[in-house]
């Protein structure tokens, strides 16, 4: 492999070493992974989502699988933010990558006191917040789907805490540039899309929704092209750096993904379905980017010719 090829990625407040971010609740705390290949290789990670409290998440089922992607309603269950203290001590002894903590909550109240857990943890590096959750106060919706909330709730999280704040943006919303120049306005470091599509699967012999809470979020090569329209939108938008994310399974993927002004991307359901996917897609993209003779990615951001 030519020596010329860099793929570190410079988002303003950190430096990567590559551009390849294993996505929140498709690579559990990291750790699990290490069976498989060495942490260090990434340009960082993030960890399953977390609440104040440990939860159950949703009955099962809690997966089903489509023709090209993964419909999952888990629930974000997981052990709660004390737990989750002593899992990234662990995880952050066997490497060095940068640790992104995906912060969940119910309401404001919960979201900013789940951040400022995780802000005086050195061991994580960014926080994102996931703005997907259904909020109780506001009836279910989520903050991201709704500009005003988004602003109130990420103003409050960044006049609260230190550390870069990544804010994950969902699609299931009209106006997503909004959402995100919302997200900026109030002080975002950057921007990550997309989180799951709603969608529903149908069980022919009950007559009946496969799950219980009939929606759920749809991931894999299947929403590709809707993410890849999503984050170009949104990269025109914003100024702040945008990781781009969905249905990404190859070195091109990534490409493509930097093409519509991707700063760096996150790799979700592929890691479900091969464990050593990172490994595979960070070789393919050198390859891919000796063969197009681009030596850094910063040279095609964006870049995409119309
Ligand atoms: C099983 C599963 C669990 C997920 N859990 C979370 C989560 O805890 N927090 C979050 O922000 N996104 C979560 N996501 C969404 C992914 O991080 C990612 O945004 C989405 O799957 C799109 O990327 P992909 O098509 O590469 O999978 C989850 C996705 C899957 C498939």
């Amino acid at each position: 492999m030519a020596k010329t090829i860099d793929l570190s990625v410079d988002l303003g407040f950190i430096q990567l070493k590559n551009p390849i971010i294993p996505a929140s609740g498709t690579f559990g705390y990291g750790e699990e992974f290490q069976a498989f290949f060495p942490l260090d290789i990434l340009g960082a990670f993030v960890l399953k989502g977390i609440y104040k409290n440990p939860r159950k998440g949703n009955p099962p089922p809690r997966i089903h699988e489509t023709a090209a992607g993964l419909l999952n309603s888990i629930g974000l269950a997981g052990p709660g933010a004390e737990e989750l203290k002593k899992i990234i001590k662990r995880t952050a002894s066997i490497t060095n990558t940068p640790i992104i903590v995906n912060v969940c909550g119910e309401s404001d109240e919960e979201y900013l006191e789940v951040a400022k857990i995780f802000d005086v943890m050195e061991e994580v590096s960014i926080l994102e917040l996931n703005i997907s959750c259904p909020n109780v106060k506001a009836g279910g919706k989520c903050p991201a789907q709704d500009r005003d909330h988004t602003f109130r709730l990420v103003k409050q999280i960044k006049e609260n805490t230190q550390k870069p704040l990544m804010v994950k943006l969902s699609p299931n919303t009209h106006d997503v540039p909004a959402v995100a120049l919302a997200a900026q306005e109030a002080g975002a470091d950057c921007i990550s899309l997309v989180n799951t599509f709603l969608g529903v699967a149908v069980d022919l012999k009950k007559r009946a929704p496969v799950f219980k809470n009939v929606f759920a979020g749809l991931s894999g090569p299947a929403i590709k092209p809707l993410a890849l329209k999503l984050v170009w939108e949104v990269a025109k938008t914003v100024s702040i750096p945008v990781i781009g994310m969905g249905g990404i399974t190859s070195g091109k993927d990534v490409l493509e993904f930097v093409l519509v002004g991707a700063s760096a991307v996150q790799t979700g359901t592929i890691n479900m379905a091969e464990p050593c996917a990172s490994v595979r897609i960070i070789k393919e993209l050198e390859e891919t980017m000796e063969a197009l003779s681009i030596t850094n990615l910063s040279e095609i951001k964006g870049r995409l010719k119309l």
